[in-house]
């Protein structure tokens, strides 16, 4: 499986502090099958500041220790990017960086509190620049649990959503679970990615996320999920999502 969404970068966010804690998450992911991973430290959040060049260098450092070491994982250059009005300026200064340098896809990670109008302008601002953000786990904030068809206009749009495979398992609790499978049901989810923050903190969960999406969701469409979305986003390749739909009673099987 390939993982868009993991903080496996020692010492620069809320990931592995050191590069012990990243091999032994490293190590987690290839027993979980992942066997591509882009590493997306925090950016404008206003808490970590990660520059390009320690991104690229330490990308270039990781995958060194991880081959020293065995470990059957490639690593991609990416960010977990907080929405910010100055986002299109900020991707052309390269100040921040799209998935594996494709300049195609980001990964966006709106607020609690800013969702409607400003993430539609912010994401706009991106398409008509040829950049598509993928918007990273919303099943974990409350605005879209209440109302999860406030992300219409996005998929609509043919903005993936991405949701954390710990969200899909009942890490999160019953309702962020709820929201997941419902989110995916109704075809206002596309994507599932570990987020994962480290072996204990935050582990990957992508096997068994895709074991419980399978009782959820017809097997085509779980390996669009897990397969050939993440394939050609990594890629850079357009991808045509199918627009969202209320759920439909033979999809669901749990
Ligand atoms: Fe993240």
């Amino acid at each position: 499986m390939i993982d868009l969404h993991c903080h496996l970068l020692p010492g620069v966010d809320d990931g592995p502090q050191n590069v012990d804690e990243s091999i032994a998450l490293a190590k987690k992911l290839v027993e979980d099958g992942v066997k591509q991973v882009v590493v997306t430290p925090h950016m404008l959040d206003g808490v970590y500041n990660v520059s390009m060049s320690q991104l690229v260098d330490g990308i270039q450092n990781l995958q060194e220790v991880l081959q020293n070491h065995s470990i059957d994982l490639q690593v991609f250059p990416g960010a977990d990017i907080h929405i910010n009005a100055q986002l299109v300026k900020l991707i052309n200064e390269e100040v921040v960086p799209t998935i594996a340098n494709n300049k195609k896809y980001i990964l966006l990670e709106p607020d609690n509190n800013i969702w409607g109008d400003v993430v539609d302008q912010v994401v706009f601002s991106l398409q008509i620049k040829n950049i598509t953000p993928i918007i990273t786990h919303p099943e974990r904030y409350h605005v879209v649990q209440e109302d999860m068809w406030c992300l219409k206009s996005l998929a609509e749009a043919n903005v993936p959503i991405q949701v954390t495979a710990a969200s899909i398992c009942g890490f999160f609790g019953k309702k962020v679970q709820k929201c997941s499978r419902e989110l995916f049901q109704n075809g206002l989810a596309h994507i599932v990615a570990s987020d994962a923050h480290g072996v204990r903190k935050r582990p990957p969960f992508m096997t068994e996320a895709r074991k419980m999406m399978n009782k959820w969701l017809a097997k085509d469409v779980v390996d669009d999920i897990f397969d050939v979305y993440p394939r050609k986003i990594l890629n850079g390749e357009y991808i045509q999502l199918p627009p969202p739909q209320k759920k439909k009673r033979r999809w669901f099987f749990g």
